[in-house]
Formats: structure tokens, C-alpha cells, sequence
């Protein structure tokens, strides 16, 4: 099967280049001096960076074999944004307002030399110069032999995958050939490297709902933080069905009957897990609850994919196009022009609406895999 291809909004970002060389900003110089906000008000504060479409998994959540198979057309290397592309991009989104980085994949440790593109990173600033954080999303596998030199080129956290930790279900989810042992020892080296971590488990009702217990237990008091997440209906080819998802309102029950919780504050606006602590002092857990409880009303993410299209929503079906601007050798006031008028004209909410536009659902989206959640 060919790759999902999502049409580029091209008629939007041509507009919205037009619009940034009217009137005072003729020189595509966004004059105001502030950070923009998008229609609704939001500001563009992550960053998250697809630097593959290619995964050594194949989740059946995500990247079902039937549909990634021999014959998908994956993106092939030329089409990537290069280091110093994504680099240049990076640091003008800093300069609109983005504080934390996040790469992504596909599986993000596959890119080769993933590394360069980490110290390249770590030398932007943001607004007021400070370092930015500089995370990824990993499925863990490649963790144990790049973690030192992850942390070595900057790296200043991750996040890693894990929706189970018995060995059958792991790979049946993962439809791979590798052991939860596998992401463990990846984690334990994270951590040895000095970076702090976080698992992710993505819970789906009658696949992997008993291992909510076991995990929790596994990463009571590790240090490392376990966040709960809602299967989401992302892409096209999962097969997405409510009955599968698991509130996260259920796993707090379910948790809190073994371990009292308590609630804690978020760190930001925005911060898509609600945070919880344990009662004993055993660490804290997350839930990200994008189906049961929407967090659109302070969405501040935008999404690079690998070959350069900035996307608005996990849920968009189209991107625009940077990579064209970036090649028609476009200066960097002209891109943060666009960039700024790009934000500007933000109207997604897609999970606010998920209910009340069920038709919506069957709309052409980016796949999970091209854009990195
Ligand atoms: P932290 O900075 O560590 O809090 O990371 P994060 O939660 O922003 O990122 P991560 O990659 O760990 O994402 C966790 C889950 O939340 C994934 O399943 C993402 O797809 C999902 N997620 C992240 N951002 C959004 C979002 O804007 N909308 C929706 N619907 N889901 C999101
Ligand atoms: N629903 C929820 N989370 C998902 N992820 C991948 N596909 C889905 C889905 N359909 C998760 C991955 C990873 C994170 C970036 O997104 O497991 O932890
Ligand atoms: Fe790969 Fe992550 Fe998708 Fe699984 S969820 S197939 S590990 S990108
Ligand atoms: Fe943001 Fe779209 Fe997710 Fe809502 S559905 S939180 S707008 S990415």
C-alpha cells in the first residue's frame, strides 16, 4: 500500500506569506516583537519533531503490519529535512515562543546519527536565552547503546514506550521480535546516563488493561514517572474503537484502590498528563486523557514532520509546506513571518469535537507513525 499522504495546505501558507508581506510587514518582518498566539489565543510553546517515518515495531495501535509492510512506501532519505534544515527551523521556532523540543519518529533512535541532530539542538536558546528542553520519545529498543552518547550531545530527558510487561502480549503489541527485557535494560541505561525518564503506556480495554497493576508496580518508587494513555484515534488504518478505551478517570480508580493518589498541580498551562502522586512517597504517575477529557483549550503544539510540513493537530489532515520555503532560499524573517502568520490563523481543536462531529473521524489524517504523537 502507498503511504497516507497528507495534501500540503499549501493554499493556507501561500496566504498566509501574502498576508505577512502586506502593510508594515512587507519584508515578511513580524514587527510586533511578541510571540504569536494562535486564533484561539494559545501559544506555541512544544515543539515536536518526526525526524523518521520508519519504526523496528510495528504496534498494531500505530503501524499495523498489514498496512506497513514490504510494500509501503516509506520516505525516502533525500526527501528527510537534513540536520542543518531542521536546525535552522528549530531555532526560529524558538524565537516564536517554543521552550521544549521533543523528536520523534516513527521510532527517533533510527535516524542515523540522531545524536548530531541532539548537540545541534542543544545549542538553540529560547526567548530570554534560556536552554531549551530537549527530550524524545523513544520505544526503547536502541536505548541501551545510544543512551550515553544521547546525554553526551545534550539530550536533557526521554520517554519510553511500554504497554506491557509480559512477554507474550509485548510481542504480540509490538509485533516485533523483541522482549519487554529489551526496553527495561534501555530504561536502566537512560537512567545510569543521568537522564531522567518517563513510560509511557498506552492502555487498551481487554488487550493490556490487566498490566495496568503490574506496571504501576514495576515503577512504584524507580524515580521513573509511568503515565497512563488513553488509545486515541489517530490516522486511519488502527481500527479505532471507544469500547477499547480505557478512561483514564478508570485507571485512577483502579490505581487509587491499591495506592492512594493525590492530585498534583500542572507545571505549565498546557501539560498534556495530568500529574499524580503517591500517598507512601512512592513517586508520581500521569494520565493523558485526550479522549475522555479533552486538552485543546490550551493546546500549544506544533508538529514537524520528517520531509518539513508543519502540522497543527495530531488530527490534521494537512501540513505546510517549510521545507519549500526553506529551499526557495527564503531569510529567516521571511520564515518567522510565516511561521507567526501560520500559528496565527490556529483554529484545531479536533479532540473538543470528537463526539459531536463523529463524522469527522473518517476524515484523511496523518498516521500516528509520520508525525510521532
Ligand atoms: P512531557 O513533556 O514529558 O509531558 O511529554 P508529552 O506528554 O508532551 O509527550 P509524549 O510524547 O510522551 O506524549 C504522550 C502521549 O500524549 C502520546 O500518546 C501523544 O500522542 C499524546 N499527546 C501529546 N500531545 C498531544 C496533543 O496535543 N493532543 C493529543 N490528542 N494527544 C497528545
Ligand atoms: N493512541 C494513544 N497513544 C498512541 N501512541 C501511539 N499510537 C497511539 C494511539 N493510537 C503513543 C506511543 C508513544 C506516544 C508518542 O504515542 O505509544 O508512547
Ligand atoms: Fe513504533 Fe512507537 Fe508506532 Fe509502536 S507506537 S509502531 S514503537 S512509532
Ligand atoms: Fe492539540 Fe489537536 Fe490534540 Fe487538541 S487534538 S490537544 S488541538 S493536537
Amino acid at each position: 500500500m502507498n503511504r497516507v499522504i497528507p495534501l500540503v495546505d499549501q493554499r493556507r501558507l501561500d496566504q498566509a506569506v501574502r498576508v505577512q508581506a502586506s502593510g508594515a510587514q512587507a519584508r515578511g518582518v513580524d514587527t510586533s516583537g511578541q510571540p504569536p498566539r494562535d486564533a484561539r489565543g494559545r501559544p506555541l510553546r512544544d515543539l515536536r519533531i518526526s525526524v523518521t517515518d520508519r519504526c523496528n515495531f510495528r504496534c498494531g495501535y500505530c503501524m499495523p503490519r498489514d498496512v506497513f509492510d514490504g510494500n509501503y512506501r516509506f520516505l525516502p532519505q533525500p526527501e528527510l529535512l537534513s540536520f542543518e534544515e531542521i536546525t535552522r527551523l528549530a531555532g526560529l521556532f524558538a524565537q516564536a515562543g517554543v521552550q521544549k523540543i521533543r523528536l520523534t519518529g516513527g521510532e527517533p533512535l533510527l535516524r542515523k546519527h540522531v545524536e548530531k541532530l541532539i548537540a545541534m539542538l542543544a545549542g538553540l536558546r529560547g526567548i530570554g536565552g534560556q536552554p531549551l528542553d530537549l527530550t524524545l520519545t523513544t520505544n526503547g529498543i536502541l536505548l541501551a547503546r545510544k543512551a550515553q552518547a544521547l546525554r553526551e550531545a545534550g539530550l536533557a530527558r526521554v520517554t519510553v514506550s511500554l504497554d506491557a510487561l509480559d512477554e507474550a502480549l509485548f510481542r504480540r503489541m509490538s509485533d516485533a521480535d523483541f522482549s519487554p527485557d529489551d526496553v527495561l535494560r534501555g530504561i536502566d541505561a537512560a537512567a545510569q546516563a543521568g537522564l531522567p525518564v518517563k513510560v509511557n503506556m498506552v492502555v487498551r480495554r481487554g488487550v493490556n488493561d490487566h498490566q495496568i497493576l503490574p506496571m504501576a508496580r514495576r515503577f512504584r518508587g524507580s524515580g521513573h514517572v509511568l503515565r497512563f494513555i488513553e488509545y486515541m484515534d489517530v490516522g486511519n488504518t488502527n481500527g479505532w474503537n471507544m469500547a477499547e478505551v480505557v478512561p483514564g478517570a478508570e485507571v485512577l480508580a483502579r490505581l487509587a484502590a491499591q495506592w492512594p493518589l493525590r492530585a498534583l498541580t500542572p507545571q505549565y498551562p498546557g501539560e498534556v498528563a495530568e500529574r499524580w502522586a503517591y500517598e507512601d512517597g512512592q513517586g508520581e504517575i500521569g494520565l493523558i486523557t485526550s479522549v475522555t477529557q479533552a486538552f485543546c483549550g490550551d493546546c500549544n503544539r506544533a508538529r514537524l514532520s520528517p520531509e518539513g510540513r508543519l502540522f497543527l493537530c495530531l488530527f490534521a489532515s494537512r501540513g505546510h509546506d517549510l521545507r519549500a520555503l526553506l529551499r526557495s532560499g527564503a531569510d529567516d524573517a521571511r520564515i518567522r513571518g510565516a511561521l507567526s502568520a501560520i500559528w496565527g490563523a490556529r483554529e484545531d481543536a479536533y479532540s473538543e469535537s470528537r463526539g459531536s462531529q463523529p463524522d469527522r473521524r473518517d476524515a484523511p489524517r496523518i498516521e500516528m507513525s509520520y508525525i510521532g504523537g
